[in-house]
């Protein structure tokens, strides 16, 4: 069932309102808004311009650590000098509102986090966190420098942002905490992802399966649509802080 941004289904809203245990996906099209580039949209996607094969790959890092580097340097800059949004703020508030409610976001960018956000899930690490590339081990107040990565002080290999790159695992215990929430959930919010990378684009049908009311919040179709318990086409930005009047009301 579609809904415009301007009114959502009254059914919707009394079993939101009734849910004692909700769970978010959020994707990059939430931080859309804060001017943080979304990855697969047509023109300013960060896909469209650049290639993930050479920057977001193990084997991109070996070719070419320098590029690797510079181009999260780059993206973390960009961040920084970024805001969440009324979208980012109106969830933070919503998680005071239910008893259980998990926030899981595949964005790198902690800006849930910024906006006050408490249970979050990061399933694809945090741009702003650095390891080494050998073990893995976090890194803490790592050298900021440009150009070729520094070095970790324990081993002497290249140190790389914390975020999952293709052909790269997910972190087990973010992956395990996000499918218990998924599992419990009454109520599944997927906001600003294409449903396209796995295995987060399983989680709202992993939840539709479970029984739970699955709810879209994008301003275009995606495979889950056809799908959705509801769908309501409009930006997060826009459409979350009038969710979360009408649900806290
Ligand atoms: P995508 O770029 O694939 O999809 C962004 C989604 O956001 C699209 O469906 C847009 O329609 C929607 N969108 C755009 N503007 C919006 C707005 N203002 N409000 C709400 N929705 C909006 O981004 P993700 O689905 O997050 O992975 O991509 C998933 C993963 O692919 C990312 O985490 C990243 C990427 O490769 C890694 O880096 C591992």
């Amino acid at each position: 069932m579609a809904a415009s941004t301007e009114k959502f289904s009254s059914a919707m809203l009394e079993i939101l309102r009734a849910s004692s245990n909700v769970a978010v996906l959020t994707g990059a099209g939430i931080s859309a808004e804060s001017g943080v580039p979304t990855f697969r949209q047509a023109q300013t996607g960060l896909w469209s311009q650049f290639d993930p094969l050479q920057l977001a790959t193990p084997q991109a890092f070996q070719n070419d650590p320098k590029l690797v580097w510079d181009w999260y340097a780059w993206r973390r800059k960009l961040i920084s000098e970024s805001l969440p949004n009324s979208g980012h703020h109106a969830l933070a508030d919503l998680e005071n509102y239910f008893p259980e409610f998990t926030l899981i976001t595949q964005n790198v960018d902690g800006f849930h986090q910024l906006a006050g956000s408490k249970a979050v899930i990061e399933l694809h690490g945090n741009i702003f966190r650095t390891k080494c590339s050998q073990e893995n081990r976090l890194i803490t107040d790592p050298p900021q420098t440009t150009g070729t990565p520094p070095r970790c002080p324990h081993c002497g290999e290249l140190l790389r942002p914390d975020v999952v790159w293709f052909g790269e695992s997910l972190p087990a215990e973010a992956l395990n905490n996000a499918m218990r929430a998924v599992n419990a959930c009454q109520v599944f919010i997927s906001i600003g992802t294409s449903t396209l990378v796995e295995p987060a684009a399983s989680l709202p049908f992993i939840a539709l399966n479970n029984g739970a009311t699955v709810v879209e919040i994008n301003p275009q179709t995606t495979l889950l649509t056809p799908m959705a318990s509801y769908s309501v086409r409009g930006k997060a930005a826009e459409v979350l802080p009038k969710l979360a009047v009408e649900v806290l009301r």
